[in-house]
């Protein structure tokens, strides 16, 4: 990727980028719905990436898979630009005195999917922006800068973890973040040594409901938080469920069960009991679903399929609404748990699903 965006860059521009920084997508291992409520996360990076070449002339953003440029000033208008221009917005809110640049993209993670391709964007962007102009801003500085980016200028109220993610996680690992405190710890996932593999099963329901449903989820544990004089609902224990009703206590159960499995997923991880990892997986999929609502019939009929061929763990990932689910298999055993849930999704009519394999990588670098 970084070899296509710096010559996209030469060929759009007409000579060499100055310097080129790349960002992977993520895949969410469990603690979903639970960053903006100050909770636990357990993601990891993808071996897909999005890349920027960026050089200190000219004022135009050229994207290679859209084939389409862009003036580097502008507002919001709902394309890829957005990202770039929000994160240059962000820097600049910050007191960075950033003058005009000039950057290409190339990207092969999937749009759409719940594998953040809009933070690994963002990454890239940011990175290769600190770099060009020596901001010397560390990473944890600059993923929330990503943050408030895609907060207040593309205008999606996300929390922290996809660009947490794409900025701070190694290869081989997955990185155990404290959404209040910040604090990100790398953790061992060691699948090929064990024989296993993450099979990622893109359902392709592109999530139109998704902002609409995501935010409402958000309201619903502020109110939850605020019932119960919480700062958030990360200060939230099972015992406070009982003065809660509705929906509140589902959303509420939710978050504080999740929290919970994520901190055992990571101890999990780290004692190499992939057998309690898996069955966290499998619980943190039915919470999804039955208390939090963000779950779809594909998602269920992918986790159902990976249960009933025995996989060690399987769930939704990212928001859900359509995207993504995984399943944590033997990789022996990941070509046959496609096939059936490729005939499944054949009879029942669902749209078919795109399939991938990935394995940790490592976060966002630059290359000279
Ligand atoms: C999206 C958001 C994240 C997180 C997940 C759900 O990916 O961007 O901040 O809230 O949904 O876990």
């Amino acid at each position: 990727m970084e070899r296509r965006a710096a010559s996209a860059y030469r060929e759009r521009f007409g000579e060499d980028p100055e310097l080129v920084a790349s960002a992977p997508g993520r895949l969410n291992l469990i603690g979903e719905h639970t960053d903006y409520n100050g909770g636990f996360v357990l993601p990891c990076a993808i071996d897909r990436r999005v890349a920027a070449a960026v050089g200190r002339s000219g004022n135009e953003l050229y994207s290679a898979n859209f084939e389409e440029t862009k003036p580097l000033a502008g507002e919001r208008e709902g394309s890829w630009a957005d990202y770039p221009r929000g994160v240059l917005w962000a820097l600049r809110a910050a007191g960075h005195e950033i003058p005009d640049f000039r950057a290409a993209f190339a990207g092969d993670v999937p749009l759409g999917s719940g594998l953040s391709s809009s933070a690994a964007i963002e990454a890239a962007t940011a990175l290769a922006l600190d770099a060009l102009f020596e901001l010397g801003t560390g990473r944890k500085d600059l993923a929330r800068l990503c943050q408030r980016a895609e907060n207040e200028f593309v205008g999606v109220n996300s929390g922290i973890m996809d660009q947490y993610a794409s900025l701070l996680c190694e290869a081989g690992t997955a990185l155990l973040v404290d959404c209040r405190t910040l604090e990100a710890e790398p953790v061992p996932l060691e699948l090929e040594s064990a024989g296993l593999a993450l099979l990622v099963c893109d359902t392709r329901l592109k999530r139109g409901l998704a902002k609409t449903g995501y935010n409402d989820r958000r309201t619903a544990c502020e109110r939850a938080a605020a019932a119960l004089g919480v700062a958030e609902l990360r200060d939230a224990a099972e015992e406070d469920l009982r003065r809660l009703s509705g929906e509140e206590r589902r959303r509420a159960r939710h978050v504080i069960s999740e929290n919970a499995r994520v901190l055992d997923a990571a101890a999990a991880l780290r004692a190499g009991d992939f057998a309690e990892f898996g069955r966290l997986m499998y619980a943190s999929h039915r919470s999804l679903r039955d208390d939090y609502e963000v779950s779809t019939p594909e998602l269920d009929a992918f986790v159902e399929c990976a249960r009933e061929s025995e996989a060690p763990g399987a769930r939704l990932t990212g928001a859900g609404f359509g995207g993504c689910a995984i399943a944590l298999v033997e990789s022996s055993r990941a070509e046959e748990l496609e096939r059936t849930v490729r005939n499944s999704f054949r009879d029942s009519g669902f749209r078919e699903p795109a399939f991938y394999r990935f394995l940790p990588a490592a976060g966002a670098e630059v290359v000279r």
